[in-house]
């Protein structure tokens, strides 16, 4: 019997060889990444969130916004027409925690940013169907009432540094300043409107 027969016919040879065979197609495919630059380091001019984009990047979780948006356009002509340049990992480095999505309700948001005046998002986020009457989204009226002032932001921005972002001293000291007297829909469209705006979008 040859030695593919033998293996062909023995389930744990079978299972022994497939797992090998497997994990070295896998090793072949990931390891390379750790060592891209392109993968690991932030592209250039990438900054880290402001207060007012990351308060309003933790609001955006908290309603769930991500639970119908996605934030990464795959390379394919069909979606980088409609949204732009497609996602690059390099724009991610300082995303925590990452906000990709899988699912569509609403379209890829990754270059919104730029896209449309904050008053449109101000009308949008009240109640999208007085800017797109035949939305299916949810209105969030909320985010115009309240505010964003007292949070823990500075707190944030420290732990955000532990784990790697570059804020200086500065950026936490002053950090609930910028909040002062602002609402969440204010932190909403500064988030929004800083989505994706490292690489301008193609249109
Ligand atoms: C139930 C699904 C759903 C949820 C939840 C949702 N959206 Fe949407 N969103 C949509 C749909 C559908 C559209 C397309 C119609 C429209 O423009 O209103 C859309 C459109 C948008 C657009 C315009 C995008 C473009 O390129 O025209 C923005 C910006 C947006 N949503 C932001 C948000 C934000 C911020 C939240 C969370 C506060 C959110 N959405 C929550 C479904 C959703």
């Amino acid at each position: 019997m040859s030695l593919q027969a033998k293996i062909e016919k023995s389930v744990p040879l079978l299972i022994i060889f497939s797992i090998i065979v497997i994990s070295f197609g896998g090793l072949v495919q990931i390891v390379p990444l750790f060592f891209m630059k392109s993968m690991t380091q932030p592209i250039e001019g990438l900054k880290p969130y402001t207060a007012m984009e990351l308060t309003g990047r933790d609001l955006y979780i908290r309603d769930g916004c991500n639970t119908c948006h996605s934030q990464m356009i795959r390379p394919f002509r069909a979606e980088t027409e409609r949204y732009g340049h497609y996602s690059l990992a390099s724009e991610f480095i300082y995303d925590r925690p990452f906000l990709w999505g899988s699912k569509r309700t609403g379209p890829d948001l990754h270059r919104v940013g730029g896209r449309y005046s904050d008053e449109w998002h101000r009308i949008h986020l009240i109640n999208p169907r007085d800017v797109v009457p035949e939305s299916v989204m949810p209105g969030f009226p909320w985010l115009a009432e309240n505010t964003v002032e007292g949070s823990n932001i500075a707190e944030k921005m420290k732990t955000l540094r532990t784990l790697g972002v570059p804020y200086s001293d500065e950026d936490i000291a002053g950090a609930a300043d910028k909040l002062k007297g602002k609402s969440e829909m204010d932190a909403m469209i500064a988030y929004l409107q800083n989505l994706g705006s490292t690489i301008p979008a193609v249109r």
